[in-house]
């Protein structure tokens, strides 16, 4: 049998090589997937496990979506099991409306953490893919006591990034700056294996993934963009399109950092004041990083995502991620219809 490397394994030897994974971010790492397992373990019970469906209290979280058992219980799994670490200074999550700083009983670490417990929350109760993606930022200011303020940082100035698919096969998906690599979950011996070293994303797609019962919301430059598609060989792209949206956006980028593809979920005239639907800084800025670090693009029709600096910690905004030439297109698209001033 081939050797296996395991996620330990393969922090340890980066930070020899590289030396970029001090302690504190390999424990943090490593807890964060171990939280995943512990998620994992409770999807997969799925009725028998009484976690699906909609939480008891029928709370709204911050974003006013109906909390679901599933989001209410992986939030407090990741809380739970990252808080006396002694590795983060406070954690952020799309379940809470406000930072969650280390209680005093513990000691303070230099990291601080967001994730989404939960992301595809309308596939738990149907059996499709879901996932929980993190963002990993460094305490810039130790001269006082932490705030909301620490974690508005750009998404450029991530440690780490990942998420951890739910579905098939229990997948993690991890850069700290150096690539991007997958572990595959072990179940009978509870253990992550490298089984992806070098993610690539093709440069060049025929797949898009957009929600097109928003079509009639859309603006010109998104309309125009996914028309060409659409009109395929005959059009003025020359090739056929094929369509996917799985409604997880973990489950869609996987598939497009396993084969390629472009992600969309744009600006629509819906609610005209939000900027988009997925929220910047634990969803966009990690998927964001992943997908530059594995040779894609990611926009939010006229920026880098890792450029935008937060003004709040549940900002929204616009994503279009992916294959680096249609990304590279539709934001050209945007650029031409709104020319910067
Ligand atoms: P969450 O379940 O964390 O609220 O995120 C759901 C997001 C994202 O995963 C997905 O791409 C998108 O919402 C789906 O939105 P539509 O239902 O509007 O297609
Ligand atoms: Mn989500
Ligand atoms: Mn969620």
């Amino acid at each position: 049998m081939s050797h296996r490397v395991s996620l330990t394994q393969y922090l340890v030897e980066q930070q020899r090589e590289h030396g970029h994974i001090p302690p504190q971010l390999r424990l943090l790492i490593e807890v964060v997937a171990r939280a995943c397992k512990r998620i994992a373990i409770s999807v997969n019970k799925g009725a028998l496990g009484d976690v699906l469906g909609t939480a008891e209290d029928q709370n709204e979280n911050v974003q006013g979506e109906i909390q679901k058992k599933l989001d209410v219980i992986a939030n407090e799994v990741l809380v739970e099991a990252n808080e006396w670490g002694g590795h983060l200074a406070a954690m952020a999550s799309e379940e809470m409306d406000t930072i969650h700083v280390v209680p005093n009983r513990y000691p303070q670490g230099e990291f601080l953490l967001m994730f989404d417990p939960l992301d595809g929350s309308s596939n738990i109760d149907v059996n499709v893919s879901i996932g929980t993606i993190f963002s990993v930022l460094r305490k810039v200011n130790n001269s006082r006591g932490i705030s909301e303020e620490d974690f508005l940082q750009p998404g450029k100035q991530q440690a780490a990034a990942g998420y951890c698919v739910y579905g098939p096969q229990t997948t993690l998906v991890l850069t700290v700056g150096e690539g991007v690599v997958m572990f595959t979950l072990d179940r009978e011996m509870g253990s992550w294996v490298l089984t992806e070293k070098d993610v690539r994303i093709p440069e060049d797609t025929k797949e898009f993934a957009i929600n097109m019962s928003n079509m009639r919301h859309w603006g010109p430059p998104v309309r125009r963009y996914i028309d060409e598609c659409l009109a395929g060989k005959e059009g003025p792209r020359g090739k056929d399109y094929n369509m996917r949206w799985v409604a997880s956006m973990v489950a869609d980028v996987h598939r497009i950092l396993t084969r390629g593809g472009i992600f969309l979920y744009p600006w629509d005239k819906r609610e005209p004041n939000k900027p988009g639907k997925l929220r910047l800084m634990y969803e966009a800025n990690p998927m964001a990083y992943l997908v530059e670090q594995a040779g894609g693009m990611a926009t939010n029709g006229t920026q880098r995502i890792l450029d935008v600096v937060p003004g709040k910690l549940h900002e929204r905004v616009a994503v279009m991620l992916g294959s680096k030439n249609e990304v590279q297109r539709i934001t050209d698209y945007h650029r031409e219809a709104a020319p910067a001033a």
